[in-house]
């Protein structure tokens, strides 16, 4: 197969920043129809009315049709909540555990602080974002740990409310997720075609650092088989992070692998090392709008094998670069239509 027509993809996990950084990576998500926006600005999108103008400026910034999230803080009012979902505003709430990753100090400490509006969201059927990580304990062992501190029982209070496991990284999780109605998983384009040896072997790899970390080679193939399945609940999501390649390439490096640009060829390619081209429509455009209760999008995208791409290096902001992940092959798949 060298051609492929599809429905046109969603990217269900995508950071885009604000200001000269929103503009430089906006453009780069047109592949995609629709998009999941994270909150973790500095400061933080908390209210209705701050995810409503966040919304504004990236649709002025060149992505027409951004899905909005709110940052799950202790102070978070149901209300707001309920009611910015209600009018359209959010599609979702993001939970990131306090300390977990980039710009999550804002993020939750204590879970007994949050159930008056998990409860509220739960009833109003308002979907949870998780950043499933704890905040302790090996780094490697961090999403299976929070999978039995934390979601097991967030999820037993909570049996209706909606979760978005978000870019599962190890077969516990894929398992667990498996295992429990209302729960979905997002899966990035690095932790299916990368590892941690891939990151650690040859020297350290800055540009494949993201968090949750790269795992072992026997989860990495957990993900690619999850992906790949057609299953439902597994579906797109980049967690396109884009930080300065000053801030990757640094003593203490930052978290986050720019991937948008050429996220479709990346997962084309793993399916197609898969022998799961037919499979790829439901993982990128359909298995993620029913999750979230959405229809699917009705234009089509056509992939066509070719030439290896020609990509940048990176992309350049108002004097700071930003460098592409770059899986270390050329990559085949070319959106031609
Ligand atoms: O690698 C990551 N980068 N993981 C996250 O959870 C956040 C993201 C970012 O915002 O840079
Ligand atoms: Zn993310």
């Amino acid at each position: 197969m060298d051609t492929l027509t599809i429905r046109r993809p969603d990217d269900w996990h995508l950071h885009l920043r604000d200001g000269d950084m929103l503009r430089a990576v906006a453009p780069a998500s047109a592949q995609f129809g629709r998009a999941i926006i994270m909150p973790n600005l500095v400061p933080p999108v908390v209210t209705g009315a701050q995810a409503a103008e966040y919304r504004d400026r990236i649709t002025a910034a060149g992505f027409a049709r951004p899905l909005m999230t709110l940052y799950l803080t202790e102070d978070t009012d149901p209300a707001d909540v309920v009611a910015a979902h209600r009018d359209g505003i959010v599609t979702a709430v993001k939970l990131y555990p306090a300390g977990a990753t980039t710009n999550s100090a804002s993020g939750v400490r204590d879970f007994d602080r949050v159930r008056p509006v998990l409860a509220a969201m739960e009833d109003a059927g308002v979907p949870l974002c998780i950043h499933g990580e704890t905040t302790d304990g090996d780094v490697f062992d961090r999403e299976a740990a929070f999978l039995d501190r934390t979601l097991a029982p967030l999820r037993a209070a909570h049996p209706a409310l909606k979760i978005t496991l978000e870019h599962v990284t190890t077969s516990e999780a894929v398992q667990f997720v498996r295992g429990h109605d209302n729960i979905g998983a997002t899966i990035t384009v690095q932790h299916l075609m990368a590892n941690r040896t891939t990151m650690l072997s040859h020297g350290m790899r800055p540009h494949f650092y993201c968090l949750p970390i790269l795992k072992r080679d026997t989860h990495q193939a957990a993900l690619r088989q999850a992906a790949t399945s057609g299953e439902a609940k597994f579906f797109l999501g980049t967690d396109s992070a884009p930080h300065p390649t000053h801030a990757k390439e640094a003593t203490c490096c930052a978290a986050g692998c720019f991937t948008a640009p050429h996220a479709l060829a990346c997962y084309a390619h793993v399916f197609e090392e898969e022998g799961a081209l037919d499979r790829l429509e439901a993982f990128a455009s359909l298995n993620g709008p029913a999750h979230y209760g959405l229809p699917p999008n009705d234009e089509t995208v056509t992939l066509t094998k070719g030439p290896a791409l020609d990509l940048p290096e990176r992309i350049e902001t108002n004097g700071q670069a930003v460098t592409l992940f770059d899986p270390g092959h050329a990559l085949h798949w070319h959106v031609t239509a």
